[in-house]
């Protein structure tokens, strides 16, 4: 009689009367249950498993007849679950469209069989500055290039510790531990004490490349570097490799590409000349490897350093360095 009582609710409310009568503390069940202490040893253990199977078997339905009764009330109401609706979309982050080029560079060269490593941001100005010859009066140890480190001096060489102004120093880092054939990139940030515009920034990225072997030309400088610039921007842009000066390299070079908009013609972004500077490069000074400990009439290098934000500013005509650090995502969002 309870089950088909039971099977006849529609409603929550009834729900509950109906547990109160048929399993509450005063249903006849519970009385039923009570009563089983006062019966001879016998006769209770058989009524009393009777009784506990009905009332497993009441406990079960009306927590059957419950769910669904709740099931129904929510679908009800419209606010169950809509399988059938579309799922709730999260915004997915990305790379920083600087990241994202230093790891297309960085793989671009280690398909070329560099290996990438990476140096410490905090350096020595040994590492810096001497070891790569450049002497105590060059204009870039000027106080004025450099965040200089307020720590007392490494004994007893009398390091002074700084940011580093590029990735150069791994050259020396590298040299110094590693016994050619050496083939690396050096992808990391470098920090210059600089006025902020629009075209500099006192922290920028740059990925540094060496190469140590005997018998190394300029020659594989040139087609390392116009292989590269083949597989980054393209078949179809120009590249123009010129001497220039750097004190770790002899002779020294400077690489430019084709202005991305102008295509050579000259226009705002490319200053009117229809070239990009993207990168210095050169053979590695014979004093450098010496310092290093490696004997330069044996072997022989090439290094070169690209700078990494021109390229995306390059290629997306972005006319302001500060874009990329601002942290506004309107602007990160684009890429
Ligand atoms: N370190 C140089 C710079 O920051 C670039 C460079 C690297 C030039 C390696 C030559 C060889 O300007």
């Amino acid at each position: 009689m309870a089950l088909t009582e039971l099977a006849g609710l529609d409603q929550t409310k009834g729900l509950e009367e109906w547990r109160i009568a048929y399993l509450g503390k005063k249903s006849r069940l519970t009385e039923l249950l009570r009563s089983l202490a006062t019966l001879p040893l016998e006769e209770r253990k058989e009524l009393g498993a009777a009784t506990n199977i009905l009332k497993n078997e009441l406990e079960s339905e009306y927590k059957q007849k419950e769910d669904l009764l709740r099931n129904a009330g929510i679908a009800a109401a419209g606010v169950g679950i809509d399988v059938s609706l579309p799922g709730r979309s999260f915004p997915k982050g990305h790379l920083h469209p600087v990241s994202r080029v230093l790891t297309e560079i960085s793989d671009i060269f280690a398909g070329m069989g560099f290996q990438v490593v990476e140096g410490p941001e905090v350096e020595w100005d040994h590492y810096t500055f001497d070891s790569l010859n450049i002497p105590p009066e060059h204009p870039s140890r000027d106080n004025m290039a450099s965040f200089w480190l307020d720590a007392p001096p490494k004994e007893p060489e009398g390091w002074r510790m700084l940011l580093r102004t590029h990735t150069s120093p791994m050259q020396a880092r590298v040299m110094e531990k590693v016994p050619p054939p050496i083939r690396i990139v050096v992808p990391g940030r470098v920090f210059r004490y600089e006025a902020t515009d629009a075209t500099h920034l006192a922290m920028f990225t740059q990925i540094e490349g060496l190469a140590v072997d005997k018998g190394i030309t300029m020659a594989d400088l040139k087609g390392t570097l116009f292989e590269f610039a083949r597989r980054f921007f393209g078949p179809d842009r120009a590249v123009r490799f010129r001497t220039d000066f750097f004190p770790f390299v002899e002779p020294g070079a400077e690489m430019a590409i084709e202005c991305a908009v102008c295509r050579g013609k000259g226009c705002r972004l490319c200053s009117g000349s229809g070239w990009i500077e993207i990168l210095g490069a050169g053979m590695v000074h014979p004093r450098v490897l010496k310092m290093a400990g490696i004997d330069p009439d044996v072997y022989s290098g090439f290094a070169f350093g690209i700078g990494i934000e021109r390229i995306p500013m390059l290629h997306y005509g972005i006319d302001d360095i500060r874009l990329f650090y601002n942290g506004d995502l309107r602007f990160l969002g684009q890429f």
